[in-house]
């Protein structure tokens, strides 16, 4: 009875949480707490058959969308946390098949995101959707169809042919949202709505990891190469391994590289890699046994919060913030953790004195995740200030928007010092030495009122020597590196002006659309009135119309006008074409034939990646034509023109030393480290 009463507990917070996580897109606990209560439910149900307890994969399709059955369900996966779990699994697996050898296994990164099913029939996209209730999903197919890269037609397939895989957004593509708390929560609130121009706005990616039956393809690893070349994303992190030391060697690597990987990675997934012993194992209630999730840690601690504090970003919004006693979680002190906003403070009632549960996970800011009210001393509920508490002017809540904002953005100092900071940061003026503290300083000594006055600090600098805790040394130091910063590249320059929606990637595009200063501001100053400049923005490879919004908003502004002058009267922009470091940077690409190790899709990304640009005809302006198999005219007219022309062996080398933190598989039969 007791036990039965527990799984009937357990079942309803399943029930309760699925509904938070795959219906309302905004789960109110971690993946980690999550896993620990399936799994309880799970070992009870194990333990205790018959009572009539369903295993719980997912939450019924919305009402919102047209319904799409599965051709097979989609299963979830169990989760091990450790090597002896890893080795105790293996052995598992080897008894249910009579097994002595060694089990190759293959080994992917477990990618945070929503899992799709796409079938296509004939080579035809047919429909799309969303793992749902695992037997019946929502039908996202003229979403997916927007997200860059996803095939529409592919050839050489069988007629009946499911493709599964995650979509994701990148954290570049996070930053530039807001309103989600995590990358996973805005892929899903961006693929399971109903209006595809918005999914097409929010630069979604995917990979795909698995595919039906396909004559003649034997192994797990071949799967993924066959849908590489039928133009498919997949993930080149990966690897195949028979021992559990490499196995863990590959685990820890990518583990201690996940802060270098541009998406959330929560844990890596061992395949079986013979698709034979698949159907030999076949699968448990909820998942199959020829596969496996190792989840990776996540870090925790439980401490006091001593104070909630308000900061302004650069745009101004406001974000309140924890003030934590000092917590060492996974070997780094924490003291300060998100508190994310004023909804989330509400629905949570976290009061300062609260003893809170933070975590710390990736290279992310850390967050309070709950609190324990046994400890309560404080019986004031936390009241969100509505004066800013840098410039004191009055927040303001736009309808459509989650988050509070200080519109005195002229005058409030606290938004002066992030706009400051965010141009000297490497990615933008690249001006080293100067911190927080001093920006501050510059700003109450009226040495800054406006972003280009960093550039004739100059002029103050011996009235700067004289203040306390400044050395002769360091302010000559800060204004050599000011002087050496004077020269961006027009991309750099774009980014640093910390523009809503303009990020590293979009200023990039933009300054290869519109090449010099000039043309740029130029075009900018006028964009409201010139449809054919928006519409040159809006077709521009992964922009959406809010970049062009965002364009016009801040540039109807007369007075960011006049800080973009001053600022440009301080420094030099160069051109993009010449501006540019890096071998693949700025230069232009052809693909033509069949490419072998990779699809081409991936190596478009590639060369994007590393700065090149990918152009479709082949003319004088050409840098690289890159011909795989069975390449026809495109080639012979590049020999007529005289254009470099590399082969593909040669084009991965090219990538691999070209794009950090990036490792590919240039031999489909080779292992990856
Ligand atoms: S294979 C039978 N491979 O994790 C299920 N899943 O917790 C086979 N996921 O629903 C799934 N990355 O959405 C597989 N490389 C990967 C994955 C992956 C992420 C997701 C997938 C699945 C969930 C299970």
């Amino acid at each position: 009875m007791k036990v039965e009463k527990e799984i009937q507990e357990l079942y309803e917070k399943l029930l309760q949480h699925n509904r938070k996580y795959y219906q309302d897109d905004s789960p109110e606990i971690t993946d980690a707490e999550y896993d620990s209560i399936k799994d309880r439910y799970l070992k009870l149900l194990d333990a205790n058959p018959g009572l009539g307890f369903p295993v719980v994969v997912g939450h019924p399709p919305s009402e919102k969308f047209q319904k799409v059955e599965h051709l097979s369900p989609m299963l979830s996966l169990r989760n091990i946390f450790s090597e002896e779990e890893l080795i105790e699994y293996i052995e598992r697996t080897k008894r249910f098949l009579n097994l002595k050898d060694d089990l190759e296994f293959l080994c992917e990164p477990k990618i945070d995101g929503v899992s799709f099913s796409a079938r296509y029939v004939k080579g035809k996209l047919y429909s799309c959707a969303t793992r749902g209730d695992g037997k019946v999903g929502e039908n996202i197919l003229d979403n997916m169809k927007v997200i860059n890269g996803f095939p529409i037609e592919i050839e050489d397939v069988p007629d009946l042919l499911e493709v599964r895989g995650e979509v994701f957004l990148d954290h570049d593509a996070f930053r530039t949202l807001e309103g989600f708390s995590n990358p996973r929560n805005a892929a899903a609130g961006s693929l399971r709505q109903l209006n595809p121009e918005i999914t097409k706005e929010r630069n979604l990616q995917y990979f795909a990891y698995s595919a039906s039956k396909i004559d003649g393809i034997k192994r797990q690893e071949d799967v993924l190469h066959f849908l590489s070349e039928r133009g498919f994303m997949t993930n080149p992190l990966r690897l195949s391994s028979l021992k559990v030391p490499e196995i863990m060697g590959f685990y820890n690597s990518v583990y201690r590289r996940r802060s270098q990987i541009n998406y959330d990675i929560d844990g890596l997934v061992y395949k079986v890699n013979s698709l034979k012993l698949h159907t030999r194992l076949g699968t448990l209630s909820d998942a199959p046994r020829w596969a496996i999730a190792h989840k990776f840690p996540s870090h925790r601690g439980k401490t006091i919060l001593e104070k909630i504090k308000l900061s302004v970003g650069r745009t101004g919004i406001i974000t309140p913030v924890a003030h934590l006693k000092p917590i060492t979680i996974g070997g780094v002190v924490i003291s300060r953790a998100s508190l994310y906003n004023e909804d989330e403070l509400k629905r949570k009632d976290i009061r300062e004195g609260d003893l809170v549960t933070v975590e710390r996970a990736g290279d992310v800011i850390p967050k309070v995740l709950e609190v324990d009210t046994s400890y309560r001393t404080s019986q004031k509920r936390f009241t969100f200030p509505d004066k800013c508490p840098s410039c004191s002017s009055t927040l303001i809540k736009k309808n459509n928007e989650a988050v509070i904002r200080c519109n005195n953005r002229k005058k409030c100092s606290e938004q002066l010092i992030q706009q400051i900071k965010h141009l000297v940061s490497a990615q933008a003026f690249d001006i080293d030495g100067i911190g927080t503290s001093h920006i501050a300083f510059f700003i109450e000594k009226e040495f800054i009122s406006e972003p280009a006055d960093i550039f004739c600090l100059d002029k103050h600098g011996d009235e700067i020597k004289k203040y306390d805790g400044w050395g002769e040394k360091s302010v000559e130091n800060i204004l050599k590196n000011i002087e050496n910063s004077r020269k961006i590249s027009l991309e750099k320059f774009i980014f640093s002006l910390g523009i809503k929606n303009i990020g590293e990637k979009t200023a990039y595009a933009l300054a290869q659309q519109f090449k010099s200063f000039a043309n740029w501001f130029n075009k900018m100053s006028t964009l409201k009135d010139d449809a054919q400049t928006k519409n040159e923005i809006r077709n521009l490879d992964g922009m959406g119309s809010c970049v062009c919004d965002s364009l016009v908003d801040f540039f109807s502004d007369p007075d960011n006008c006049d800080m973009i002058k001053s600022l440009s009267d301080h420094v030099i922009v160069s051109d993009h074409s010449v501006s540019m470091g890096g071998l693949l940077s700025g230069k232009k690409f052809v693909f033509t034939g069949t490419l072998l190790s990779i699809s081409r899709e991936e190596a478009k990304e590639i060369v994007k990646k590393a700065g090149g640009i990918i152009v479709n005809s082949i003319s004088k302006q050409v840098d690289y034509v890159v011909a795989g198999e069975k390449a026809g005219s495109k080639l012979a007219k590049a020999n007529e023109l005289g254009i470099t022309i590399i082969e593909e062996k040669t084009f991965m080398e090219l990538a691999v030393n070209n794009t950090p933190a990036l490792e590919i598989d240039t031999n489909s039969n080779s292992k990856i480290k």
